[in-house]
């Protein structure tokens, strides 16, 4: 969880507004149907100045997220590339969490959205360990949701769509009423999906696995980036899903996502997990750590510098 803390300015529909004048009616259509789509991008500070990690790739992720909905983004990848760069430099705090948002906003009411006009906002805050700063070192305790994850016959997995958050917020109420810090939660067919906003992986015999894009997930950037990492370095990966007994019998577990990073998982239902050492977590989070900070030349693309206006 981030508390949001106030910046000075937003940037939505195509200027820079003051952080309190950013403001929505109430009969906005998004707020009422879902019909939003969003991104949760990571700036920090790293060698050579504040950098956005894989700013790209998440914008590219929000073009997909409006085309499977119809919605009509007026802005391309490349200006709303500037647009992070230009809200990251009015603002200037290098350690931040940026959450662009696409809604239909205020014009007609009614499921159809295409009445009301398509506005895009994008907001940036300091930044704080989602999973907590004790989780990425001890390990989290999760459990398996009574909840099936959604899919892609009901409402797309892998579109960032607000309405799919429904699915991860009853996930998350139940993981928090059993004294759980997350949830886990299985597909349609049994298989091990993904936390409400992280993928997970499982380690088994120096093999890493995590489950495949048609398994009911969002792509998550991080995942992307650590089974490029984990190759790089000599772990074999598959993308393959598992069982929740897989989860018991992991020698590890641990989530990715740009809020969680890389958090090790150390129990399931009460079960510890492995042995309690996460020797490949600690690799992949200082691989991923280095890649961040732009201590990796090989992944120097990874970065957007905020730079000079
Ligand atoms: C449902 C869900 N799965 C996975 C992720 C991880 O994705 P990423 O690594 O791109 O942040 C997120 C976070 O955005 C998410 O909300």
């Amino acid at each position: 969880m981030t508390a949001i803390v106030p910046t000075a300015w937003i940037w939505m529909d195509g200027r820079l507004v003051a952080w309190d004048d950013a403001k929505v009616h109430v009969l906005t259509h998004g707020l009422h149907y879902g019909s939003a789509i969003f991104e949760g991008i990571r700036c920090h500070r790293a060698t050579g100045g504040t950098a956005v990690f894989r700013l790209r790739e998440h914008l590219e992720r929000f073009r997909d997220s409006a085309k499977i909905y119809e919605m009509h983004l007026p802005y391309s990848v490349d200006e709303l590339v500037r647009a992070v760069r230009e809200l990251g430099r009015a603002n200037g705090s290098p350690e931040a969490y940026v959450r662009p948002i696409a809604f239909t906003g205020y014009g007609e009411m009614g499921v159809d959205p295409s009445g009301s006009r398509v506005q895009v906002a994008i907001g940036m805050w300091p930044w704080g360990a989602y999973l907590g700063e004790a989780g990425a070192q001890r390990g989290v305790r999760a459990t398996v949701s009574s909840w099936t994850r959604i899919d892609s016959r009901s409402l797309p997995p892998q579109a960032k769509c607000s309405a799919n958050y429904a699915n991860g917020i009853l996930a998350k109420l139940e993981a928090r009423a059993g004294g759980y810090d997350e949830a886990l939660l299985l597909n349609s067919a049994g298989l091990v999906a993904e936390g409400p906003g992280e993928n997970v992986f499982r380690v088994r015999n120096g093999v890493l696995s995590t489950p495949p894009a048609s398994s009911g997930i969002l792509r998550g950037v991080t995942r992307d980036t650590v089974v490029q990492l984990a190759i790089e370095d000599g772990i074999p990966v598959q993308r393959t899903g598992f069982t929740r007994e897989e989860l018991f019998t992991a020698d590890e577990l641990f989530f990715t996502g740009t809020a969680a990073g890389v958090t090790p998982i150390r129990e399931v239902d009460g079960r510890p997990i492995g042995t309690g050492a996460y020797p490949v977590v600690r690799r992949l989070q200082t691989l991923y750590e280095d890649a961040l900070r732009g201590r990796a030349p090989k992944h120097a693309d990874w970065l957007t510098y905020l730079g000079a206006a």
